[in-house]
């Protein structure tokens, strides 16, 4: 997987104690994880148009974002052999990455997810009414964008991090923070952003102790309301 061949040496696997957990090892995303990572991903965010396409389009989502050369994937695995615990996934400069994900990954990313609506007539409705013309806008308008060189600061996104239930509050969500904000600093990224649910408020904190500040408020289109966060790294590149 392409994340694992171009990063190793910005993100060396590192080792960790936990309390109560033993060791366990932040190291980048290889393709056996994939089908885990999808399942602890959907139990944990289950909502949501993407997560309704279900889990064939969900693990060649996952595939083709950690190809990515924009794009990071992490996760915390115990070393006592008993799995994995964690992960995080984020872009580290967020044009390449749509460069990536509006050229060669396009054509695997619509025939998974026509493949998905089509095994899910249900979903037709919310689709055409309200999805096929502004994804349709997006991708014109990206494809176009990602073809112009960019003049502004490198920026990634963090877009998932998540700890598997019963191992919380044990330092895994910190160190996989940890390394992702280290790599996106060696990428001489200017600043990472996220979006999250605005009722998760636990996970505001977790981000505001470390640095992040909030600055907006949206909606989705299924009327979710929204948080945006930020964290400033002071890169320099373009
Ligand atoms: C948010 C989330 C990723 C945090 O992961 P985590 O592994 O619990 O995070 P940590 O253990 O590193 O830190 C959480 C808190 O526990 C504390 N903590 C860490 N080790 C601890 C220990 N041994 N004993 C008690 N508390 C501890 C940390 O200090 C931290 O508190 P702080 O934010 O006040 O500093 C996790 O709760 C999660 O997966 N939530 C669901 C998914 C989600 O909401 N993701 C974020 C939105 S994308």
């Amino acid at each position: 997987m392409a994340s694992s061949a171009k990063l190793p040496s910005r993100l060396p696997p590192t080792r960790i104690d936990a309390e109560g957990l033993g060791s366990f090892v932040v190291r980048l995303v290889e393709d056996r994880d994939v089908q885990f990572l999808v399942e602890i991903h959907l139990r944990q965010f289950p909502d949501g148009f993407y997560a309704k396409l279900g889990t064939a389009y969900k693990k060649r989502y996952f595939h083709e974002y950690f190809r990515s050369p924009g794009a990071v994937g992490l996760v915390a695995e115990q070393c006592d052999g008993s799995g994995v615990v964690g992960y995080l996934m984020g872009t580290v400069d967020n044009d390449a990455h749509e460069r990536f994900m509006y050229g060669s990954a396009a054509p695997a990313l619509t025939a998974a997810g026509a493949r998905a609506l089509v095994a899910r007539p249900a979903l037709w409705r919310d689709f055409l009414r309200r999805r096929a013309l502004w994804y349709a806008k997006r991708f014109v308008s990206g494809a176009a964008r990602t073809r112009r060189p960019s003049r502004e600061p490198r920026r990634g996104e963090l877009l998932y991090l998540c700890t598997t239930q019963g191992n919380r509050r044990r330092g895994i969500g910190a160190a996989l923070l940890r390394a992702y904000v280290e790599g996106a600093q060696r990428a001489r990224a200017a600043g990472l952003h996220l979006v999250s649910e605005r009722e998760n408020t636990a996970a505001h904190e977790f981000y505001a102790h470390r640095g992040w500040r909030v600055v907006s408020e949206s909606v989705t289109r299924d009327g979710r309301p929204l948080v945006s966060m930020a964290l400033s790294l002071g890169g320099t590149s373009t």
